[in-house]
């Protein structure tokens, strides 16, 4: 049935966004970016004899050139899905109802609809999933183990499997688990067409108990349970040896030079670093702030809010709107409270690595307040790169509280003034307090390293009967 199952991958990932991107430079030629996170790096785990193939989607311009010219990298297939399809799956279905659902973002008195555009929108989502089916059933060998990723591919393990009988079928879920009452929003074929095709998987993971068990309570609601499915939790912790090493190069010395100017002299630092994400929450993390400085005149010119906010999905306007919001919102804060040599909030909107780390190392504390968020790296990536430890303003809704709860100050992330004062509390953490606080927060954050991460999983994939 498969032509070149001579060259066939016994181990392969697939997901939307890929490892590498391209854009084309203005003598016409490609240029290739390599992305990083926790699976780029689990998987260098297995090695490079190994066979593997990392299947992706085409998501601009540069990277559909790419796939025209033939310009790849070895172990990576970009598959250039039509471009009009993949938007209405990954930016109607994937990231305006699947996203919204898991992370419950919908604004109920007006939405979500569910109507002839969203199943139009729909069939298009079913597309670009049997197109990543029907890549992966060509590629893998015989038996070989498929490790599918996040909610854009929900439909892959039920259809690979229809294709090859023979394939170990996993799935991983880097977002929440939507509880049944909410997830039951979605028209009841949808939900159970989604669920079924989860479940054509051997097993699912999820990055927490909480999400897991969400998903079994929907299954035993819409399909009366997981079947044979099994499913495991592997909470991906952060990468300590790289983070370290990263965080001490001269260009991140040179972004602390500069934050330290903008900061001015003395002053103490709550700092965010996100995505500008609907589901971060870094307008309510604003208003905490405001209410701070309301409540606690005392830390006037004292401190200074570093958000790093960096876009994400501004093909959206939901998203435009947000990052808008997040502008307004910092801008009116300084012109309410700052002074000629004080600027309370301080935003950074374009995306920069080696910002992000200077911001990590200088923190004294880190709000990290999503509304709901499947892990949420930066809380565990802050306690390992800190230069003096810095207290931990965590959400009880992010699934990295499972792990750092017991050290961190958690919050509610709709309750403003309960945060206001938690940043308070952070604030006011005596030092030494402060600094073990970190050291048991990072011991937690680095358990389950990214190669760990992914080759557990591998391993459960291929146990029979785990
Ligand atoms: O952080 C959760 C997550 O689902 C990641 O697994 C994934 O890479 C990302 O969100 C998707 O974001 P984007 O739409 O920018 O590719």
């Amino acid at each position: 049935m498969v032509s070149e199952r001579e060259h066939a991958a016994q181990i392969l990932v697939a997901s939307n966004r890929g490892p590498v991107s391209y854009t084309v430079n203005e003598d016409g030629e490609l240029d290739a970016r390599r992305g990083g996170g926790g699976l780029v790096s689990g998987l260098s785990a297995i090695g490079s004899g190994a066979q593997s193939l990392w299947v992706c989607a085409a998501l601009s311009d540069g990277d559909r050139e790419a796939v025209r010219r033939g310009v790849g990298e070895p172990g990576v297939l970009m598959l250039d899905i039509d471009a009009a399809v993949h938007s209405d799956a990954y930016n109607g279905i994937a990231n305006s109802v699947l996203w919204f659902v898991h992370h419950m973002l919908y604004q109920t008195p007006l939405e979500p609809v569910f109507d002839k555009e969203f199943r139009r929108q729909w069939a298009a989502y079913e597309a670009y999933n049997k197109a990543f089916a029907e890549a992966l059933a060509q590629r893998a060998a015989d038996g070989a183990a498929v490790l599918v990723q996040d909610y854009h591919l929900a439909l892959v393990p039920g259809m690979l499997r229809e294709l090859r009988p023979d394939l170990r079928i996993g799935h991983f879920s880097h977002t929440p688990w939507a509880p049944a009452e909410y997830f039951r929003m979605l028209p009841d074929d949808i939900a159970e067409q989604l669920l079924r095709g989860m479940l054509g998987a051997d097993r699912l993971a999820f990055l927490t108990r909480r999400w897991a068990d969400a998903f079994a309570g929907c299954c035993e609601q819409v399909v009366g349970g997981t079947g044979t499915t099994r499913t495991g939790v592997h909470g991906l912790g952060a990468d300590a040896d790289f983070l370290r090493e990263r965080a001490h190069r001269p260009d991140v010395a040179e972004r602390m030079e500069q934050l330290r100017e903008q900061i001015g002299e003395g002053r103490r630092t709550i700092v965010r670093v996100d995505r500008t994400e609907l589901s971060k929450n870094i307008v309510r993390g604003l208003l905490a702030y405001r209410e701070l400085l309301e409540e606690h005149p005392e830390w006037r010119e004292r401190i200074v809010h570093i958000a790093l906010a960096y876009p994400s999905r501004q093909d959206l306007a939901v998203y435009r709107e947000y990052t808008a919001e997040v502008s307004r919102v910092a801008d009116e804060i300084n012109a309410q409270y700052g002074t000629d040599d004080w600027t309370p909030v301080v935003v950074h909107v374009k995306d920069d690595f080696a910002r992000s780390l200077a911001a990590y190392r200088m923190a004294d504390v880190a709000l990290v307040n999503p509304i709901r968020d499947g892990m949420n790296l930066v809380a565990k990536e802050v306690p390992v790169v800190s230069d003096h430890g810095c207290a931990l303003v965590l959400s009880r809704e992010a699934g990295a509280h499972a792990e750092l709860g017991d050290d961190a100050l958690s919050v509610n992330p709709y309750d403003v003034s309960g945060t206001a004062a938690a940043l308070h509390e952070a604030l006011t953490m005596p030092e030494a307090e402060r600094a073990e606080r970190t050291k048991r927060l990072a011991a937690a954050a680095t358990a389950l390293p990214p190669k760990q991460w992914f080759l557990d999983q591998l391993e459960a994939l291929r146990a029979k009967d785990a």
